[in-house]
C-alpha cells in the first residue's frame, strides 16, 4: 500500500529506468485521474533536463472516445498531448491513439497492426474503474478481446461525466484495446486510489477471472504491480504488507 504521490514515484522510477536502458521503449499511457501524478513527475524531470534523450520512445494509449472531434479537450488525443507529449518535449507522431472519428471495421486492426509493428509495450499503465473495467473494457466483454468499438456502461459515463460539462456530453461509445490486447505489454503497472476503486480491486484480485471484472485478466500476466492506498486496499482480506514506511507495494505474480 501506498500514497499515491508514493506511488506515482515508484511508477515514474520504472519509466526512468526504461527510458535509460531501451532508447525506443514503448510505453503504454493510461487516461483518467490516477496516472497524473505520474506524468507530472516526468515532466518534472523533464523541466530539470534530467531525462534521457527521448527522441525515438513512442507511447500508445488504451482507447478513446468515439464521435469527439481529436481537437476536443477531453478527447484522449487531447488530455494525452497535454500532459504527456507537450510536456516532455515529444512530437506528435511519437503518440499513438486509437481513432475515434471512425466506426470503420479495420481502426481496430490498424491499431493491433501499429502496436505490432512497434514491438508491444514495454510498460503499460493502467488505472481501473470502479466497476473494474481497464480502458473501456466494461463488464461482461469478452476476455479474449481486441482493440475495437465498444459501448460504454452508464456507471463508467457517470464516473466520467465529471470532465464534461454535463452527462449528455459524455460519449456514449470508445475504441478501446482489449483485455487480450493490454495482455500483450511485457510490464503492467495498474494505480488504483480511493474507496470507490475498493470493490473492484478486491474482486480483481481476491476473486476468480471473469468477464463481469474485466481487470481479474490481470491475475495471468507474469508481471502487474499494483499500486493502492489504504482506502483503495480496504476491501482486500489478503493483504500483508509493511506498513511501518507506507512504501511497500502490493505485488502481484511477480
Ligand atoms: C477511464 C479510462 C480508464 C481509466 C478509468 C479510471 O474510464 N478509460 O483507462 O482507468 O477511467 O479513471 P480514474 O483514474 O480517473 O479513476
Amino acid at each position: 500500500m501506498v500514497d499515491s504521490e508514493r506511488a506515482a514515484a515508484l511508477a515514474c522510477r520504472s519509466f526512468l529506468d526504461l527510458f535509460s536502458r531501451k532508447a525506443d521503449a514503448v510505453v503504454g499511457l493510461a487516461t483518467g485521474s490516477s496516472p497524473t501524478e505520474v506524468y507530472r513527475m516526468l515532466a518534472a524531470y523533464s523541466t530539470l533536463g534530467a531525462l534521457p534523450d527521448l527522441s525515438r520512445i513512442s507511447a500508445f494509449a488504451l482507447d478513446e472516445y468515439v464521435g469527439l472531434p481529436r481537437e476536443h479537450p477531453e478527447s484522449y488525443h487531447s488530455v494525452l498531448t497535454r500532459q504527456w507529449t507537450i510536456p516532455l518535449g515529444l512530437r506528435t507522431e511519437q503518440l499513438h491513439v486509437p481513432l475515434g472519428n471512425v466506426r470503420d471495421a479495420n481502426s481496430g486492426s490498424d491499431f493491433e497492426d501499429e502496436l505490432l509493428r512497434f514491438g508491444g509495450v514495454d510498460i503499460q499503465l493502467l488505472g481501473i474503474g470502479s466497476n473494474g473495467h481497464i480502458a473501456f473494457n466494461e463488464p461482461g466483454g469478452r476476455l479474449d478481446s481486441r482493440t475495437r468499438v465498444a459501448q460504454l456502461s452508464e456507471q463508467t459515463r457517470r464516473d466520467n461525466a465529471r470532465f464534461f460539462a454535463s452527462l449528455d456530453e459524455v460519449p456514449s461509445h470508445c475504441v478501446t484495446q482489449g483485455l487480450a490486447t493490454i495482455l500483450t505489454a511485457r510490464r503492467i503497472l495498474l494505480l488504483g486510489f480511493g474507496r470507490q476503486k475498493a470493490p473492484a480491486i478486491a474482486a480483481a484480485f481476491e476473486g476468480p477471472v471473469v468477464p463481469e471484472l474485466p481487470a481479474s485478466i490481470l491475475q495471468l500476466h507474469p508481471d502487474v504491480t499494483v499500486f493502492v492506498d489504504e482506502a483503495a486496499a480496504s476491501a482486500l482480506s489478503r493483504t500483508t504488507c509493511d506498513l511501518s514506511n507506507k512504501s511497500s507495494d502490493v505485488s502481484l505474480g511477480r
